[in-house]
């Protein structure tokens, strides 16, 4: 396959974007979103506006930290503190982040934490470091938090990091699936091992603190986060719970957890992260109080019972009120009902929106009860800051003391006050052979068979078989977000020492039975196979990132659908092996597929997929499918609320489905509808143009000043006289796959959508790109500006002139812009109609192949800078 054919295919599926203005409520299912799981509680009737998103904590259950307290800690605790000054105090209470403070400003700010964000580099700034650089780090900022200085007690420092599958931001580290997986295993046994191995390459790395588990229950499968959770059901949560945490941190009360390998652990999001409405990040779980314990709560219990030393606070809402600022929550609930005598920990600036906050400035959040604030870069001004509001008496002494007594306990706890750390680069720990065994056990368990028609699985090794798809020799792609990077982009095989691609499990499987295997990014094939297994599904994200706005799959373009038709139709076999961190409306694959098997996001060992897929030479099982789902499958992709526990329930899959091989031929999976139940147009926010089309609600226009030229049909041509025309040519060899421009007066070509606006204000955020494949026929005369945004007359455009200048003439050429560098130079991405225009007065002449927005950071510029 040619660079060029590579580039047309690369078509990052639907990722991303929290769509706010497109009219979702209308997509189906406000019944069913109304409805609540189980019959709102008599406290809730009464519930008046005033009283809205405040706790009755006598309906929660109660619960007690386990191994927490004893006297000997206590007066341990209370001997440092009396020593300790207000700042060092405060000190305690901040944790920046290391891409902002080094181990030199503790001693004029002497903080109780840092932290290491998704995206934030150890010492020498490659956030693709093996564990030394983490320790170099951990330990550097170790020494100067213990340096003795005249009126300070010196402390330990604690730092944590979102090992939340493995120790997944240090290179070499065994990643686990992520946690959608291991609800499908339903083996808690499993997940305290995982806690084990994790535990231990997290302080083999140096590193005293996980940011997991996440106990969420999402509720709304749109939501980004969805694959952090086990499950949609609250159950399989409190099974989990209590052994995840024992697992990361060990026995509650053992003693020293780091010097046993253990870690401290963090239960969150406290509370109802996953019940936000919309499955919008971040935003407004508007719940009963008793949905708010029985669903979203019920992991917190196990957990305090099970000795969890920090929770962090949700940056939803409960019914209006910022979980940061929520007293009655995170005190009365949580310290008080739930007896939980470790710290909260708040999350990434979540106290900033607290109203009357901003992240250099909350008491409001303090005294709600976060012990410690997470401010990754203003914790200089919130140091300040809380210490000026301490001596105004703003914030009373006293629950400053309860924070710092917290702290510091979960310190002594840990160990972080003896020296002795026996697993800091203890050699292997990291990406061991018994921990990259048991994720591959993890693989086997999590994955689930939802169509075998005709028994192609499993498949016998002795014969030959084709691994297609650009995701099936990328480790990167089935590791998912939060690996190495924030959202999971960017990374290469060779960042996974010691890791395994599906295709190389499968290659390996069968090879080794004396069978034979090819592998082809685009089906293309020498040798006719016996089988072909297509590896495909979502790309890496996180957060809000990974917000959709319905269910269904590659809504835009159906890129893989194509693969596996071309391969059906050519008379081979198909097995699908979907990668994803959520069910998604995937009918018209399902039908294009003899099997399909849900693999979710499996992380660093790929091989176990191979060992279920894969049998003996004779085909016979190896080791059986034993998942079983943990979130219910939809039938269209508007069932974005299906759970079992709401009427009406209507999955194609039930929550707890997954076919085992010996019960494959009574389940024939018949052809599906391929209706998707939802508007077209409010399902595809991120495909422009590709492959000749412009897929609903977007089209072409061509502008000049207030006159327009809307392209009616795709194939058709248009032109504004004495401006500009377009026309369909051939690209990537496809007949009519481009569209030419030819500017021949002063003239705007754009691609946009009417009646409807996109707000990606929080994806520029992140690393999205705007892709656009072109080719330059004729070069420019004049200045040419690429806009994304609000339409004509937007600010924030770009000058894309020198760019296309240095294009050869003739020759097709990917560009990719940071939506950033629109936002900075002005551009208003709260309410985006026109995501691509181009316009000069000059004359030129280009071609367009593809236009639409790229999760992969690879290459992304800012023009003009
Ligand atoms: C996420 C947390 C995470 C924290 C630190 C936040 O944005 O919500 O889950 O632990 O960042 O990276
Ligand atoms: C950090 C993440 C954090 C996120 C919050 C990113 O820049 O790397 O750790 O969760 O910001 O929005």
């Amino acid at each position: 396959m040619t660079h060029r054919m590579a580039l047309l295919a690369s078509v990052a599926p639907a990722l991303l974007l929290a769509l706010v203005s497109v009219p979702l409520t209308t997509l189906a299912n406000q019944t069913e979103a109304q409805q609540l799981l189980s019959p709102p509680q008599k406290a809730a009737s009464t519930v008046t506006d005033s009283a809205r998103g405040v706790a009755h904590p006598e309906l929660w259950p109660a619960a007690k930290s386990k191994g927490l307290v004893d006297a000997k800690t206590e007066a341990f605790v209370t001997s440092l503190m009396t020593h300790m000054s207000l700042e060092d105090k405060v000190g305690q209470m901040i944790q920046a982040d290391i891409s902002t403070v080094t181990p030199a400003d503790l001693a004029l700010y002497p903080l109780g934490s840092i932290l290491a964000g998704g995206d934030s580099a150890p010492a020498g700034g490659d956030d693709r470091a093996g564990a030394d650089r983490w320790v170099e780090t951990a330990s550097a900022f170790r020494t100067a938090s213990l340096a003795e200085r005249p009126g300070h007690v010196a402390i330990p420092i604690l730092f944590g990091i979102d090992a939340v599958h493995g120790n997944n931001n240090v290179v070499g580290a065994t990643l686990f699936p992520h946690n959608v997986g291991l609800g499908a295993a339903h083996d808690p046994a499993l997940v305290r091992r995982i806690g084990v191995a994790t535990a231990q390459e997290t302080a083999a790395a140096g590193i005293d603190w996980a940011f997991g588990p996440t106990l969420a229950v999402p509720q709304d499968h749109r939501w980004g986060r969805t694959y952090e959770g086990y499950s949609e059901d609250p159950e399989i949560v409190r099974q989990y719970a209590g052994e995840i945490v024992q697992g990361l941190q060990g026995q509650p009360g053992a003693g020293q957890a780091l010097q046993h390998g253990h870690v401290a652990a963090s239960a969150k999001h406290f509370l109802g992260d996953g019940g936000t409405t919309g499955g919008i990040d971040q935003g407004d779980t508007d719940v009963s109080e008793d949905e708010l314990i029985h669903v979203h709560g019920a992991g917190y219990p196990v957990a305090i019972n099970a000795g969890v030393m920090t929770v962090m606070a949700s940056f939803s809402s409960w019914q209006g009120a910022k979980m940061h600022g929520n007293k009655s929550l995170l005190t009365d609930v949580l310290k008080g009902r739930m007896g939980f005598d470790g710290f909260v920990v708040g999350d990434w600036n979540g106290h900033g929106q607290v109203p009357g906050c901003t992240a250099e400035s909350c008491p409001a959040a303090i005294l709600a009860g976060v012990d410690m604030i997470m401010v990754p870069n203003d914790w200089k001004a919130l140091f300040t800051n809380t210490v000026a509001q301490v001596k105004s008496g703003e914030i009373p002494l006293a629950r400053i003391d309860d924070a710092v007594r917290r702290i510091l306990r979960v310190k002594a706890k840990l160990g972080l006050f003896e020296a002795a750390r026996p697993f800091e680069l203890k050699d292997g720990v990291i990406g061991n052979a018994e921990h990259r065994a048991l994720a591959r056990e993890a693989v086997r368990k999590s994955l689930v068979l939802l169509k075998n028609n005709d028994r192609v699985l499993p498949l016998k090794a002795k014969s030959h078989v084709l691994v297609v798809g650009e995701a099936a020799g990328d480790i990167g792609r089935q590791a998912g977000g939060w690996t190495l990077s924030w959202q999971g982009t960017g990374n290469r095989n060779s960042d996974f020492p010691g890791g395994q691609s599906i295709y190389d499990g499968i290659r390996q499987a069968v090879t080794s039975a004396g069978g034979t295997v090819d592998l082809s990014v685009d089906g293309t094939f020498i040798t006719k196979p016996d089988v072909a297994v297509v590896v495909f599904g979502e790309t890496p994200y996180a957060e809000f990132q990974g917000d959709i706005p319905s269910l269904e799959f590659q809504a835009g373009d159906k890129q893989d659908l194509a693969l596996l038709k071309k391969l059906k139709a050519q008379g081979i076999p198909v097995v699908s092996v979907f990668l994803s961190g959520r069910p998604l409306w995937v009918n018209p694959e399902i039908n294009a597929s003899d099997a399909f098997v849900a693999a979710w996001f499996p992380g660093s060992e790929g091989g176990g997929v191979a060992d279920v897929l894969v049998g003996d030479a004779q085909g016979h099982p190896r080791f059986d499918f034993t998942g079983k789902l943990s979130y219910s499958w939809p039938r269209t992709a508007a069932q974005a609320t299906l759970n079992r526990a709401r009427t009406p329930y209507d999955p194609l899959f039930a929550y707890g489905y997954g076919l085992r091989y010996a019960d494959a031929r009574a389940t024939l999976v018949p052809q599906l509808s391929e209706v998707s139940g939802v508007d077209a147009a409010a399902a595809n926010i991120d495909t422009y143009f590709v492959k000749g089309r412009t897929p609903a609600p977007w089209g072409f226009v061509l502008r000049q000043g207030a006159a327009a030229v809307p392209v009616l049909g795709d194939g058709t041509a248009a032109e504004m006289a004495g401006a500009l025309a377009l026309r369909p040519v051939d690209a990537g060899g496809v007949q009519g796959a481009g569209r030419q421009l030819s500017w021949t007066g002063k003239g705007e070509a754009a691609i946009a959508i009417t009646g409807s606006t996109l707000d990606l204000t929080r994806q520029a955020n992140g690393a999205l790109s705007l892709q656009v494949d072109y080719r330059v026929d004729e070069a420019p005369a004049g200045t040419v500006w690429l806009a994304s945004g609000t339409g004509p007359g937007t600010p924030g455009a770009l000058d894309l002139t020198s760019v296309l200048k240095a294009a050869p003439v003739g020759q097709w050429q990917t560009l990719k812009i940071k939506l950033s560098c629109f936002k900075k130079a002005g551009a208003d991405l709260s309410h985006v109609t026109t995501p691509f225009a181009l316009s000069t007065g000059g004359t030129l002449r280009l071609s367009l192949a593809t236009v639409r927005l790229s999760a992969d950071p690879a290459g992304a510029i800012c023009p003009g800078h």
